[in-house]
């Protein structure tokens, strides 16, 4: 694992930039469909994770009343700790502001992210079934089949108190 730095993403900075290239390249999207409603990233608060001057990975959140939403998170260097880094920013950026709760919603094929968050200590709130069915009326581009061959068709809401 290297020295990562957590950087805040300005509104229309260089950084920025090469997310939303990385986004478009790994999603084929910079939006994101999440419990019926439509965000794009490029709009959203967030932070990059770099090694040098190299970008590994990016979480983009938001606020809303007590709770903080992650809306997106990846790693391009899986098993480094480019996640739990940035999971752990955006817990203490949370808390500094006021937050509660963080909240994040995945979907039913990935279970890399299923483990990752409960053992970063979120737990499993609530289960939507059929909720991407009804994101692809928002987001018709996210793919009918995710990891490992497994279809994508369910919602899963993870919690945790900050
Ligand atoms: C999910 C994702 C962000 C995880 O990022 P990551 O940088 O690979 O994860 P990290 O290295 O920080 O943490 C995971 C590792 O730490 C280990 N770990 C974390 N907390 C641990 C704990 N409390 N005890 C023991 N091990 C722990 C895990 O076992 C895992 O080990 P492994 O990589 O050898 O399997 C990444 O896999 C990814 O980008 N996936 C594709 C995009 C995606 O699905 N994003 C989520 C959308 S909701």
């Amino acid at each position: 694992m290297g020295v990562y730095r957590l950087t805040q993403l300005q509104a229309n900075g260089k950084i920025r930039i090469q997310i939303n290239e990385q986004l478009a390249k790994i999603w084929g999207d910079v939006t994101v469909a999440v419990h019926g409603e439509r965000f794009d990233l490029r709009d959203c608060e967030g932070f990059a994770c770099q090694e040098g001057g190299n970008v590994l990975g990016a979480l983009h959140y938001r606020l809303s009343g007590d709770e903080c939403e992650v809306l997106s998170l990846y790693a391009l260097r899986e098993h480094g700790s480019v996640g739990q880094a940035l999971m752990r920013r955006v817990v203490r950026e949370a808390s500094k502001r006021g937050a509660t709760r963080l909240v994040l919603v995945t979907t039913n094929d990935n279970v890399r992210a299923i483990r990752f968050y409960q053992q970063f200590g979120m737990e499993l709130e609530a289960i939507d079934r059929y909720a991407v069915q009804r994101a692809r009326e928002l987001k018709p581009s996210i793919p009918t089949t995710g990891c490992d061959g497994i279809p994508i068709l369910h919602e899963l809401r993870f919690g945790m108190k900050l």
